[in-house]
């Protein structure tokens, strides 16, 4: 029987666990808090903004709103996260990508330091995940982790086949499956033989950002299917860059769209948060 992985579930015991473990620190007189930095008036960056809000509401991470101008200069905002960096009172700094076309992301990302860098995206936080090294991993990825153990899925030894090659999910997806001791591929839109390929895969993660592109010509008979995509369909309806439909008779186990790796993402935010003050 095919096994839905319910990642809203997850997300919620993950968040039960952070919220006692920041119970306990409370008891040590231990604050964990959150700088979110948002700038300009993207309604989906509100969206997110607004439910990591919510998540630290939940767990007890006290969160730090900075709401910034559209017309903020790069410097004025380096400028902000410089001072985030010294304040002794903030574990944790994020800045809601995208950002106006005006500001480099990659340098607001690199003046982040990386002790407070809880979205994982700082070339040493890549570069420690690379290497074994202790630091933030980046969210996504690292929720796809926590869906599959704790579905009792195991990972060493599994052909995984990682569709998608983008620096905050595909590239770290494939350093944490290796790092899990599966037997890794990535492939991406310059791929040949790319169903071949797919059609290899023990455990299947699709972040290719093309809606319903993976039907069940490019999946194993058993495989698990983890789709990270979320897009509008024809009829407005949520889906993934998985042809769920078509997919789910073949599969052994696989995350819907909505409810699968989406919520991950903010539980897993909030485990870097936590663990941002151990
Ligand atoms: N924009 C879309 N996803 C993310 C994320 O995970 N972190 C940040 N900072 N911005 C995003």
């Amino acid at each position: 029987m095919v096994k839905i992985i319910d990642g809203k579930q997850i997300s919620k015991e993950i968040k039960d666990e952070l919220k006692a473990e920041v119970a306990a620190l409370k008891t040590q007189g231990k604050n964990v808090a959150l700088a979110v930095i948002q700038v300009g008036e993207d309604p989906a960056s509100s969206v997110y903004v607004n439910n990591k809000k919510k998540a630290c509401e939940y767990i007890g991470i006290e969160s730090l709103a900075f709401h910034l101008p559209e017309t903020i200069t790069e410097e004025e905002l380096l400028q902000k996260i410089e001072e985030l960096n010294q304040d002794e009172k903030v574990n944790g700094i994020l800045v809601q990508l995208p950002l106006p076309k005006h500001i480099d992301e990659d340098k607001v990302i690199k003046t982040i330091v990386p002790e407070k860098d809880v979205d994982g995206f700082h070339p040493q936080s890549v570069g420690a995940l690379s290497i074994g090294q202790k630091g933030f991993v980046s969210c996504t990825p690292a929720g796809v982790i926590q869906l599959l153990k704790r579905s009792g899925i195991e990972i060493a030894g599994k052909e995984c086949v990682v569709i998608g090659r983008s620096n905050i999910v595909g590239k770290p997806m494939a350093l944490l499956l290796l790092r899990e001791n599966g037997t890794v591929t990535i492939a991406h839109s310059k791929t040949k033989d790319l169903k071949e390929i797919a059609k290899r895969a023990d455990i299947l993660v699709v972040a290719v950002g093309k809606p319903k592109m993976i039907d069940s010509s490019y999946i194993k008979e058993g495989a698990v299917v983890i789709d990270v995509g979320i897009h509008r369909d024809e009829n407005n309806k949520l889906c993934g860059d998985v042809d769920y439909d078509d997919v789910v008779e073949h599969v052994s186990a696989i995350t819907p769209v909505p409810g699968g790796v989406g919520p991950m993402t903010i539980a897993m935010l909030m485990h870097n948060c936590v663990s941002s003050i151990k």
